[in-house]
């Protein structure tokens, strides 16, 4: 059966990184046929309808068609899964709690749409900035969905991370298993060595310290902010990568063995408020993710944890004061 998948923001960086890897198969499997759904501003459904050009021009055996619209309830209409990656982003002089509400207003429209219109097996990912927060805001407008069907991407800092790790210890990243992103989409992310294993040993005591902590961290945590300053534009290609891997997983399972990290509403493990849409250590299961239970977090990990969770927890109280949520 044909899937309907949507994704907002179509016609920016990540969309054109992220629409003809959807249509080729590799975020569903190879033997899914998709359709598309492309949402955007009204201003850029032209440069959509050029990408939809493009779509057509490859002749993807299992794209089985492209709508376009600037309407998230004629886009989200029987869609299974929702990529939510266009987003308002901070512009000069723009404060926080500015940035939060005019995402509120892109966010909570859109978690109404799915509401009303998706499909009943909808997964919604968001990757618009601040991810998680406006996850959170998209779930509180849609009562009827399931709270766990919205998640917020760590992916890509899940992957900086194992790559990081693999240059250092110059091994294939494919020999590291159970990293760990807790907290945050943000500089405050917390990424743990203390329980990914390299050659099933634990990576922390592989490593020296002082790299962990004074290297290591802060490279993965501010690697968005290097790539812009870089490019001159936020990273796009391996952005939708981990979007792909993300959904990829969600949908047909994660490896035997192995774990990754996804932002997903808190069942309060961790010490984690219930509800936060926070990044845990997870496996996905007949199409659940599942927070992996029982680590053992030591006083240098909860500290960072607590620090992400905690910028969490303001963001959150920023948007209900708001009344976003
Ligand atoms: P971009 O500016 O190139 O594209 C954004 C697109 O979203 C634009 O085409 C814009 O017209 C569209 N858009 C804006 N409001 C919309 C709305 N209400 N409905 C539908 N479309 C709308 O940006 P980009 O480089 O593609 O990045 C998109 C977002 O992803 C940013 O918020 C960025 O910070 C974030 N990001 C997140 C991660 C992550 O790991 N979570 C990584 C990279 C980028
Ligand atoms: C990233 O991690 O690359 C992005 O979230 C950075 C950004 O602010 O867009």
């Amino acid at each position: 059966m044909t899937v309907k998948v949507t994704v907002t923001g179509a016609a920016g960086q990540i969309g054109y990184a992220l629409l003809f890897r959807v249509a080729s198969g590799q975020l569903l499997g190879p033997d899914i046929p998709v359709k598309l759904s492309l949402l955007e501003i009204p201003q850029a459904v032209k440069a959509a309808e050029g990408t939809a050009m493009e779509l057509d021009d490859c002749a993807f055996p299992l794209l089985q068609g492209i709508e376009i619209s600037d309407d998230p309830a004629k886009a989200f209409d029987g869609a299974s899964v929702a990529l939510l990656v266009g987003a308002r982003p901070r512009t000069k002089g723009m404060e926080r709690g500015d940035l939060l509400e005019a995402n509120g207003g892109i966010f909570g429209p859109q978690g109404r749409a799915i509401n009303e219109h998706a499909a009943d097996d909808i997964r919604v990912l968001v990757v618009g900035n601040p991810a998680n927060t406006n996850a959170l805001i998209a779930q509180s407008a849609a009562p009827d969905v399931p709270a766990e069907r919205f998640t917020a991407m760590t992916r890509l800092d899940h992957n900086r991370a194992l790559s990081q790790l693999a240059a250092k210890l110059n091994v294939p990243v494919a020999e590291i298993r159970k990293m760990t992103i807790w907290g945050n989409h943000s500089a405050t992310q917390y990424p743990d060595l203390f329980h990914a294993e390299v050659g099933g040993k634990i990576a922390a005591e592989q490593v020296e310290q002082e790299w962990l902590r004074d290297t290591f961290i802060p490279t993965v945590a501010k690697r968005g902010a290097a790539i812009i300053e870089a490019r001159g534009a936020s990273s796009a290609a391996s952005a939708a990568n981990a979007a792909i891997d993300h959904v990829h997983d969600w949908v047909n399972g994660t490896p035997e063995g192995d774990w990754t990290s996804a932002a997903i509403p808190s069942d309060g493990s961790y010490g984690v408020p219930e509800g936060l849409i926070s990044s845990f250590p997870v496996v996905s299961r007949n199409g659940r993710w599942e927070i992996i239970q029982g680590l053992e977090i030591d006083a240098f990990s909860r500290e960072r944890i607590d620090a992400s969770v905690n910028e969490l927890v303001e963001e959150r109280d920023a948007v209900r004061a708001l009344g976003l949520i």
